[in-house]
């Protein structure tokens, strides 16, 4: 028999907060060109977060989203000064939350609430309070302290250690599949955002349920 959930953590950037926000400050300073970036910076990002951790390099958070940075203003061959780049770094401190978010963590509050992410405590911390849920959760878990990236099964587990609950209790939230298909292969219950109506990745892992806005989840989970 499933045991009911005793724990719900979740995924930040893509998540809860829209890296893709960026953008508009992108667009004012290059152009014709803020869509672009903020989408090659953003799988950039990731990518160097699963090479650096194949690589046994890690470097956190901050270093490899300003890496990430540098690479697509030369890729997209726009001639970007240090004090711009400031300028999209320091937007991703107060990316905006999606706006079913904070309703939707409101009806899901009566479990202990987690974010579990890539980003370091320095980056994490700001964001959650410039949207105004520190109250909302019990744990803001960052891989920082574990120096490598998820999807590696470390990551998860760290999170598990300090909840006190057995895998199978905590149900996983991410609109980024291969870190649904992480947190399924490690043992949780995902649930995948799947808001922009994405295809699932063919590595063998499905998640409890799908679904286009957190508003669904409380549904879901009764
Ligand atoms: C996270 O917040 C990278 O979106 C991913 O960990």
């Amino acid at each position: 028999m499933t045991p009911p959930l005793r724990a719900l953590v979740f995924d930040a950037y893509g998540t809860l907060f829209d890296p893709f926000a960026v953008r508009t400050r992108a667009e004012e300073l290059f152009p014709g060109n803020g869509v672009a970036l903020s989408q090659l910076w953003r799988s950039k990002q990731l990518e160097y977060s699963w090479l650096r951790t194949m690589m046994g390099r890690y470097e956190n958070f901050w270093k490899i989203t300003e890496d990430a940075l540098v690479f697509s203003c030369r890729m997209l061959k726009l001639s970007s000064d240090k004090h711009q780049q400031d300028q999209l770094m320091q937007a991703y401190l107060t990316l905006p939350a999606f706006p079913e978010v904070k309703p939707a963590l409101e009806k899901l509050s009566y479990l202990p609430l987690s974010v579990l992410s890539n980003g370091t405590p320095e980056m994490l911390s700001p964001l959650v309070a410039s949207n105004g849920m520190t109250d909302f959760f019990k744990h803001i878990f960052s891989v920082d302290a574990l120096r490598m990236y998820k999807p590696r099964p470390e990551i998860y587990k760290h999170a598990v250690a300090s909840l006190g609950v057995s895998n199978d209790e905590i149900g996983f939230v991410s609109s980024n599949y291969w870190d649904i298909a992480g947190a399924t292969s490690f043992g949780f219950r995902t649930y995948w955002l799947n808001r922009g109506a994405g295809t699932g990745d063919e590595l063998g892992f499905t998640p409890s349920a799908i679904f286009a806005s957190l508003l669904e989840l409380p549904r879901v989970l009764t």
